[in-house]
């Protein structure tokens, strides 16, 4: 996720920008940079940008007498565009007085580009440089007013920071959905994506809350609403330490990730669907619709969590695109002489994008005529670089090993995919604003599960010294099991199964006992008679048992020592919501066996090895 601070006080502001840089670094990012309204010549803008490190930049800035004590800096997580130095922030308009750094997406600049015409050059691919020429046209003399209006023109989520060469002792902070917090210091201030690199200077603290604008000058800071009433903002004293900053607050960067998925989740769709059609348009497919109708078979390629996504993307393609999909764990796949050719496409799902073992299968793939796209969360991976097309799934860096927003947002690209396919073939503008209503609707879902966090903490507490579990769930759920499965082993070291619910009496059943509960999910689904009648013959086995059920399943309770109850949802999302209350439940029980959650042992966030 990008990373803004920006500076304006008595110190000069290039040490205190690079050192905020550093402070930023654990957001992730591929680019940085730094602009300085300069001392030596007034009225003019120093900026030095570079790609990779920090310490690149660093490296640029020796020698070079860049003094002044207003200043902006960036690190970028590429999102619109490549990672090149032409793509770093900060970005000016055209005349080269105006310069800002941005966190967000503009959903609406491809529009705004047109609307700007041709006297406007760009340099860079990004949607923030366009933001600034939007501004800048704007700009009559007053840059806060500037920024007010362009920002009216814009659609998505924003935070930003501006500085302009005729405005020397003048800041100017806006938030839109993309967090800001301001620094309160003596004669100074500071302004960034979190509290993180201001901790060492000043623990007073004033949140942007969104559709803010302040006007920071060396002596005070005044903020404004969009229609450029004055607000009143109280300092806060934050007690954090540098630490607990990175995490916003959070104990761990899993938690945080957690809590991150409705977020995340409306960036991943923002912008990818036309309710009044009820389509999908994901632009990074790169086929023609002919090539999209000349598709026989979908196989979805991954490894772990992002293979248990791609089970539940199974069920999407089949159900609305009606194309007989696949789902092969990269390590198989590769070595299985799988049958492949030009009328089928092939997904490769990762976060990373660099799992080796997801590389080498679309490698595969390739040589073998299939069309191969990417579902990737890392900009320009190696899985972005190679295949022909595909789509980021916005999640934002997921720095915890245990894979948790990304998962969900690889599941909302797929739906979309599966959407956009569908809707070409066999279901109707109805059938497709019905499921996109739906998907609209899962933020707020999700947060009313994450709201029941203490209440599973206490359930989780009650199964944490048991050494084996049963993960149940049928249909479109048994993927569910999976990934609530290899969340508990892989940050809590219990050892757990998941089975269809339909295959316990096939052998699994054997093993209950008061000693080895089971986990079941029986959410009012088509299959929902089914896995209750599962949930009885378990019962009569003594095993503890906790279910996740619909919210409203009051007979629920009666089958169950635990519930949680999630809301309800088309079939096709329930993944969506109902892994959410097992990641908690397997953070909360890993947390109190004083696990390293977000570094569990002998796993790697990614696996670029065989
Ligand atoms: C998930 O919690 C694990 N960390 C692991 O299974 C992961 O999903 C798998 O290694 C695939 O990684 P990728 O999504 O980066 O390809």
């Amino acid at each position: 996720m990008c990373g803004i601070i920006g500076y304006i006080g008595k110190k000069q502001a290039l040490p205190v920008l690079v050192k905020g840089l550093r402070r930023l670094e654990y957001r992730g990012y591929d680019s940085a940079g730094v602009a300085i309204l300069g001392e030596s010549e007034k009225g003019k803008v120093e900026r030095v940008r570079s790609v990779g490190k920090i310490d690149n930049l660093a490296e640029k800035l020796k020698g070079q007498d860049i003094s002044g004590t207003i200043g902006i800096a960036h690190t970028r997580w590429a999102t619109h565009g490549g990672v090149t130095e032409d793509n770093a922030h900060p970005h000016f308009g055209c005349d080269g007085k105006l310069v800002l750094v941005h966190n967000g997406i503009i959903e609406n600049y491809r529009e705004i580009k047109e609307k700007l015409g041709d006297k406007h050059t760009y340099k860079s691919e990004t949607d923030t440089e366009i933001l600034a020429h939007l501004i800048e046209s704007h700009y009559k003399g007053d840059l806060r007013e500037a920024i007010e209006h362009a920002l009216s023109h814009v659609r998505g989520t924003d935070g930003l920071v501006a500085m302009h060469a005729d405005h020397p002792n003048c800041l100017i902070a806006a938030r839109l959905g993309s967090p800001l917090v301001v620094g309160v210091g003596e004669d100074e201030y500071y302004i960034a994506s979190d509290a993180t690199p201001m901790l060492t200077y000043t623990k007073k603290v004033i949140y942007l809350e969104d559709g803010e604008v302040a006007e920071i000058s060396k002596e005070k800071m005044e903020t404004f609403n969009l229609k450029d009433e004055a607000i009143t903002k109280c300092v806060e004293e934050i007690e954090w330490n540098d630490e607990q900053a990175e995490k916003q607050g959070y104990d761990h960067f899993m938690l945080k990730e957690i809590f991150d998925q409705p977020t995340v989740f409306e960036d991943a769709i923002r912008g990818r669907y036309n309710l009044e059609e009820g389509a999908a348009h994901l632009g990074g497919l790169n086929m023609t619709t002919d090539e999209m109708r000349s598709v026989k078979r979908v196989i979805l390629i991954a490894c772990g969590t992002a293979s248990y996504a791609a089970m539940v993307g199974k069920y999407a393609f089949e159900r609305l695109a009606g194309i007989p999909t696949e789902v092969d764990v990269a390590s198989e796949f590769r070595y299985r002489d799988p049958i492949v050719d030009e009328h089928t496409l092939v997904f490769g799902i990762s976060q990373s994008g660099e799992t080796a073992d997801t590389i080498a299968a679309l490698r595969e793939a390739k040589r073998k005529g299939a069309f191969v796209r990417g579902i990737v969360n890392v900009v320009g991976s190696t899985i972005a670089r190679e295949t022909d097309g595909g789509s980021y799934i916005h999640a934002g860096p997921e720095l915890a090993v245990a894979s948790t927003k990304a998962y969900t947002n690889m599941i909302a690209i797929m739906t979309l995919y599966a959407l956009q396919f569908g809707r070409l073939k066999r279901i109707t503008p109805a059938t497709g604003q019905r499921l996109l209503k739906a998907l609209r609707e899962i933020p707020a879902k999700m947060n009313e599960i994450l709201d029941q966090s203490d209440e599973i903490k206490k359930i989780a507490e009650k199964y944490k010294d048991y050494k084996n579990m049963f993960f149940l769930g049928r249909g479109i759920n048994f993927p569910v099991a999976l990934e609530g499965s290899i969340k508990l082993k892989e940050i809590s070291y219990i050892h757990s199964e998941a089975y269809p619910g339909g295959e316990m009496k096939h052998g699994p059943i054997a093993l209950l006992s008061e000693d080895f509960p089971v986990i079941g999910i029986m959410t009012k689904d088509q299959l929902y008679d089914k896995m209750r009648s599962n949930i009885e013959e378990i019962r009569a086995r003594k095993a503890p048992l906790l279910l996740i059920a619909t919210q409203g399943d009051e007979g629920a309770k009666e089958l169950t020592d635990d519930v949680i109850y999630v809301p309800d949802t088309m079939e096709l999302l329930e993944p969506l919501l109902n892994t959410i209350p097992l990641q908690i439940f397997a953070y909360h029980i890993a947390v109190m066996l004083g696990r390293d959650v977000d570094r569990p042992r002998n796993l790697a966030k990614s696996v670029t090895v065989e």
